[in-house]
């Protein structure tokens, strides 16, 4: 089924607050090898994705846009029909350097604007640092950093603009400075760890949350097996739906866009197959009771003296 004939069970689309409308499932493309990602990119959009989840630390634009480019010349669909999210990597932070990071993927997914450009963290390392060691760590200038994103978005080079991995602290200081307030969270956000307070707080201020990890990134490191949660599993039982399938439901349910990773066609398939049913209440309710965690931790950003985040309490502001 595509995106087009899904039934009115949607929502197919979130509204954000620049009014652009924003297909609520997106492929993600984060660990999508190279050499593979092109394929599964052209399967997605041949299944009905109109999203794709990129970023210049994923280190595989190239391959999107090569994909990107034969689907545009192919006719599969046009550029204005599908949604490109890419982000602004830690080290790009100085504000001279936020245009010249989209402009280098802009170059590598052969587009003239992204749908929307994220700040990846809150958080800056060095310029033309890669990984993570203790030496890289530099003092934050977000404030500048989103300013810089604010001309990217008054150019027409990012149609919406926002950030990724802000607890609500980091959020609500963001809204007191920004001249245009962010459009999107991105962050993790699946039944095991559902951050009811960063919904709460996006939803008061039109923020759309965006939820990445949205399976849990199951057969990774990230130790967390959510499509093992028992809850999770009775539920798809009782709906003939996979476990996954009810993990992305219940994001798009609870208002949230979803940006599942998959390079394998029958998942890639499956995980869009979300809007001819939905979850009804009784058994939506039932998700309170899954205990919660949060599996990707940033333990990398914590360094006791030369990180300005201390501690995983510092970082997420209390909330791990
Ligand atoms: C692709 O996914 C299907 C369904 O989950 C699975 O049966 C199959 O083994 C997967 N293929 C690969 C190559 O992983
Ligand atoms: C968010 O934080 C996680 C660690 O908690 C990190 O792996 C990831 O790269 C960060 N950015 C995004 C967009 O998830």
């Amino acid at each position: 089924m595509t995106m087009e004939e899904a039934s009115k069970h949607g929502p197919l689309h979130f509204e954000l607050n620049t009014g652009a409308k924003m297909p609520s499932v997106g492929l993600g493309t984060w660990r999508a090898p190279a050499g593979e990602v092109g394929a599964a990119v052209i399967a997605a959009v041949k299944a009905g994705y109109r999203h794709i989840d990129c970023a210049r630390v994923y280190d595989n634009e190239k391959e999107v846009g090569e994909a990107l480019k034969e689907l545009f010349s192919t006719g599969v669909v046009k550029r204005s029909e599908i949604w490109i999210t890419s982000k602004l990597w830690c080290s790009d932070h100085l504000p001279e350097d936020v245009s010249k990071a989209l402009s280098k993927s802009l170059e590598d997914l052969q587009l003239d604007y992204v749908d929307l450009y994220l700040i990846h963290w809150p958080f800056r390392t060095k310029p033309g640092s890669t990984g993570w060691n203790p030496d890289v760590f530099a003092p934050p200038c977000l404030p500048e950093t989103w300013a810089a994103m604010e001309g990217l978005y008054a150019s027409g080079q990012a149609r919406a603009i926002g950030v990724s991995n802000f607890s609500t602290k980091k959020l609500q200081d963001l809204l007191t400075y920004a001249k245009v307030p962010p459009a999107v969270n991105q962050v993790e956000c699946h039944p095991v760890w559902q951050q009811p307070a960063l919904h709460n707080l996006c939803q008061s201020t039109s923020v759309h949350l965006s939820a990445y990890s949205p399976l849990g990134s199951p057969g990774t490191w990230v130790k967390g097996e959510i499509l093992k949660e028992p809850i999770l599993i009775e539920i798809a039982e009782k709906l003939s739906k996979s476990p996954a399938q009810v993990a992305l439901r219940w994001g798009i349910q609870s208002g949230h866009s979803v940006l599942p990773k998959s390079v394998n066609e029958s998942r890639i398939k499956e995980n869009l197959n979300l809007f001819d049913w939905c979850i009804p209440p009784d058994l939506f309710s039932k998700f309170s009771a899954i205990h919660q965690q949060r599996l990707l931790r940033g333990n990398c950003a914590i360094h006791e003296s030369r990180s300005p985040y201390k501690s995983l309490e510092e970082l997420w502001d209390g909330e791990i």
